[in-house]
This record gives C-alpha cells, sequence and structure tokens, in this order.
C-alpha cells in the first residue's frame, strides 16, 4: 500500500442480527484468554461476526472456522469473502429502486431460485430494510417480515463490505449445526459460542433465526458437547441468558461464570425492551478474574458465581 492510500477501516458486523453482541464487545475483552493461547478461532453460532471482528484485531487468530446454521447467512459470508464488487454492484442497484414494491417484490422470490450473488445481496437488502432486522421465515421457509418504517435505510456501506471481505480471506465458512464442532475442534482451540438465547420467560421464547427453533434439548445438548470439549483441552467461552437452567447446565468445577448487562430489543413491544443480565462462561481463567485476583479481590481457582448486578428486572 502507498503511503497516499487511506488505511482501511476496521470491519464491522454488516447484518442487524438479533442477539448480536456488538453492544457487548467490549465487556467480553475481560474475558477473552491470553492472545499467547490463541491459535485458531473457530465460532459455531457466527451470526453477524461481531465478536469475531473483535477476536480478529486483539488475538490474531492464524486460523478462523466460522459456522452456523443458517445457509442465507454463510452464502452471504461466502459471496463477501468471495466476489464483493459484484455484491456491490447489486446492492447498488437494490438502494436505487429502494421502495415498498422493491421491497415485497425481492422478499417474494424463492433464495434457492437465485444465484448466490444475487442470493446474497437480497439478503443483505433484505436486512436493512425490513422491520427491526428480523430474520424470520414461514413454514415452507421463506422470508416472512413486513418492511420497516426508515426514511433512509443504510443498505450499503462499501467500504466495510471491502473491509469484512479483507477480514474473511482465509476463513473457512460452513453451514452447520453446532453438533459438527466436534468434528473440527482440536485441543487448544479457541472456541466461542453464542447459541440462541435460553428464554427469560416462557412467553419470550425467539430462536426464529433459522427454520428450526433451539429448544431446552438443544441447550442441554450443547452443554454436552462444550463438556466434551473441555476433555479434549480447547479454551471455551459461551454467553447465554442468566437463567437458571443455563447455570445449571454449566455447573462444573473447572468453569467461571461472569455477567455483563445487556439490552435486549428483539421484542417488538417498545415497553418489554430493557437491560437484563447475561452470563459469560469460561473454562479458563479470564482476564477479569485475573484483574481481581491481582487486586487481591478473589482468589484463583473455582470461581463462584459472582452476585448479579442490580438491574431492572425484564417485565417479560
Ligand atoms: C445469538 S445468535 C449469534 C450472534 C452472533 N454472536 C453475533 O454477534 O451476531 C445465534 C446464531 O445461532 C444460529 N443457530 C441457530 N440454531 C443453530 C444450530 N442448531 N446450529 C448452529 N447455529 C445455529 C443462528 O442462525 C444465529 O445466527
Amino acid at each position: 500500500m502507498s503511503p497516499s492510500q487511506p488505511l482501511q477501516a476496521a470491519p464491522r458486523p454488516f447484518l442487524k442480527w438479533a442477539g448480536g453482541k456488538r453492544q457487548l464487545l467490549d465487556q467480553f475483552e475481560r474475558f477473552l484468554p491470553e492472545a499467547a493461547v490463541v491459535n485458531r478461532y473457530l465460532e459455531p453460532f457466527a451470526g453477524s461476526g461481531a465478536v469475531f471482528f473483535r477476536v480478529r484485531s486483539l488475538l490474531f487468530p492464524t486460523r478462523t472456522i466460522l459456522a452456523d446454521s443458517n445457509e442465507e447467512l454463510i452464502n452471504v459470508y461466502a459471496v463477501i469473502q468471495s466476489d464483493v464488487e459484484a455484491l456491490i454492484t447489486l446492492l447498488r442497484r437494490h438502494r436505487r429502486l429502494h421502495g415498498r414494491e422493491h421491497y415485497y417484490a425481492m422478499r417474494g422470490k424463492n433464495p434457492a431460485r437465485l444465484g448466490e450473488t444475487a442470493r446474497a445481496a437480497r439478503f443483505i437488502y433484505l436486512n436493512k430494510t425490513c422491520f427491526n432486522g428480523l430474520y424470520r421465515v414461514n413454514s415452507r421457509g421463506l422470508f416472512n417480515v413486513p418492511m420497516g418504517r426508515y426514511v433512509n435505510p443504510p443498505i450499503l456501506d462499501e467500504d466495510n463490505l471491502r473491509a469484512v471481505s479483507e477480514a474473511l480471506r482465509g476463513v473457512k465458512l460452513l453451514r452447520a449445526p453446532f453438533e459438527k464442532t466436534l468434528d473440527y475442534a482440536r485441543p487448544g482451540d479457541f472456541i466461542y459460542f453464542d447459541p440462541p438465547y435460553h428464554p427469560l420467560s416462557d412467553t419470550s421464547y425467539f430462536t426464529a433465526y433459522t427454520e428450526g427453533t433451539f429448544r431446552a434439548e438443544d441447550q442441554r445438548a450443547l452443554a454436552r458437547m462444550v463438556a466434551e470439549l473441555h476433555r479434549r483441552g480447547c479454551h471455551l467461552m459461551l454467553s447465554n441468558s442468566d437463567v437458571d437452567p443455563i447455570l445449571r447446565l454449566y455447573d462444573h468445577p473447572e468453569f467461571h461464570i461472569g455477567r455483563v448487562a445487556a439490552r435486549r430489543n428483539i421484542n417488538s413491544r417498545a415497553d418489554r425492551r430493557g437491560q437484563v443480565s447475561e452470563v459469560v462462561i469460561t473454562n479458563y481463567h479470564p482476564r477479569a478474574a485475573a484483574a481481581e485476583d491481582a487486586a487481591g479481590r478473589r482468589r484463583p481457582g473455582r470461581s463462584a458465581p459472582q452476585s448479579r448486578p442490580a438491574l431492572p428486572q425484564p417485565r417479560i
């Protein structure tokens, strides 16, 4: 690069994604492992990639595998990785044509009948212009979220898409259910798990990222897999709702439980949004604990679950 060329901006998530961790990244840094122990980075619930972008800039993994069960999402990553300029050209067209008629015409298309690049452009376009950035499909797997009411939706950020494309260079992308992690995880890998949240209450089950749902038995299967990967010698970090069923699943003598305060805004009713506590579980001594130990506030070893931060109770 010549000295006169501007530095490329740091890549940021290019999608609105329910459960996306962008707002929590600064709090998450305390729970990451030391860069020195990180070689390969795996993220089986990649979503918008918020954590990947931060891990990449802080821990410099030599190899990354991003996986998600959402086929549309993995296709978008693959197209950004392989042909970002063609994608930008199509998004320019969507931006020009955007309006009610164009939105519903695009929504009505079956993505399986589109080429990969057109399919990725449609996905980003709908994500940026639909109601609340939701991803919801009907029983036939077709996207069915109504158009949002935005005056000037940010359909295209060319610089960021190019920066993301650069960040994805050499990254292995997998459309896979989380159970497949067992097939590719190796001792020493750093793996971050961000499954769909365990519901805060019986009526707040939001898991509609894919045609399927993520149920209590999936949370249990994930916890069994995490225990297996712990035995295998991987460095593990997992976030989820701060609720007793999750705490019971990860009640393990070598796991540390920390907490962060999160805004959950996937509820369409504004009066039901608010701050909630989330747990961050690691099987290594997190930076936060190390700092507290250094300050003489905690002994190393098993972390007793910390008291929950005083947060307004969710009204869900
Ligand atoms: C909470 S979101 C991850 C958000 C991500 N960390 C971010 O910052 O954007 C959970 C993700 O899990 C994916 N998912 C749902 N069920 C899955 C499954 N059974 N296996 C793998 N991925 C799954 C969803 O498509 C969604 O992208």
